[in-house]
């Protein structure tokens, strides 16, 4: 949801990271929609799982921070709308609220929470799934060791946010829910581009700060130095992701 945020291109998005809707599409299952529910999908992306909610009979709204996601997911018939995760302005309006792979991109999960809280009606469900604590742990230790390397902080640029699963477990009850299910576990994710697709698709922030061609070169650093872990014999790469996944029912 949140790169910088028009980063995101919903054509190179489809191409470097289908597996991202195509592995929560099961946690469509998590939160068992019943045909006629009114369903927020937080962070649709271009859609690609509001579509299968849809399917299921239900009546969608999609939210993005992304124009270019937005205008892919209205492009497939979503009621797809440019809001902010944190700025929410439903109230008391859905069954039921989706998100797959847009928390760990926010920062301020106490703003969510109360937005996602207000547009839920009374005993509405939260069903999602996002980064958890110790994703991408060796992707990200590179990209701080690298980014060192040539003198620039990488924490002041990093936007991912993971929690564990009593930090979030936490917030959630903060704000009203009750939570039914909490897990974390990981999921270790080829990546059909190679770590240079995910790279240009997911951290491109982490290269802004360089110019060419020293910005190439900072970039094949980092593989270089997640060959070792993240690349097979075969020269494919699996990403290192944990997931957290959650149900928990508005009180
Ligand atoms: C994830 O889905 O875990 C993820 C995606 C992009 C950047 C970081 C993490």
């Amino acid at each position: 949801m949140t790169q910088p945020h028009d980063a995101w291109n919903a054509a190179e998005y489809a191409r470097h990271a289908r597996f991202v809707a195509d592995l929560g599409a099961d946690l469509i299952d998590v939160l068992a929609p019943r045909p006629g529910e009114r369903i927020l999908d937080l962070g649709c992306g271009d859609g690609a799982l509001a579509l299968k909610l849809a399917a299921r009979g239900c009546e969608v709204v999609g939210v993005d921070s992304s124009p270019s996601m937005v205008a892919a997911a209205a492009a497939q018939g979503i009621d797809a709308r440019h809001m902010d995760a944190v700025a929410l302005t439903f109230d008391r309006e859905f069954d039921a609220v989706f998100t797959n792979a847009v928390l760990h991109w926010v920062p301020d999960h106490d703003a969510v929470m109360a937005g996602v809280a207000r547009a839920l009606r009374h005993g509405g469900r939260f069903a999602g799934e996002f980064g958890g604590y110790g994703n991408i742990a060796a992707i990200r230790v590179a990209l701080h060791a690298v980014l060192a390397r040539h003198a620039v902080d990488a924490a002041a640029i990093d936007p991912w946010t993971y929690p564990t699963p009593e930090g979030f477990a936490a917030i959630l009850e903060r704000h009203g829910f009750t939570v039914d299910r909490i897990q974390l576990f990981p999921r270790p994710t080829p990546l059909p581009t190679g770590m240079s697709g995910w790279l240009d698709t997911f951290a491109l922030r982490f290269f802004q700060p360089f110019e060419e061609p020293e910005r190439d070169a900072v970039k094949r650093e980092v593989e270089e130095l997640l060959a070792c872990s993240l690349r097979d014999a075969g020269g494919r790469w699996t990403a290192d992701y944990v997931r957290l996944r959650f149900h928990a029912t508005c009180r």
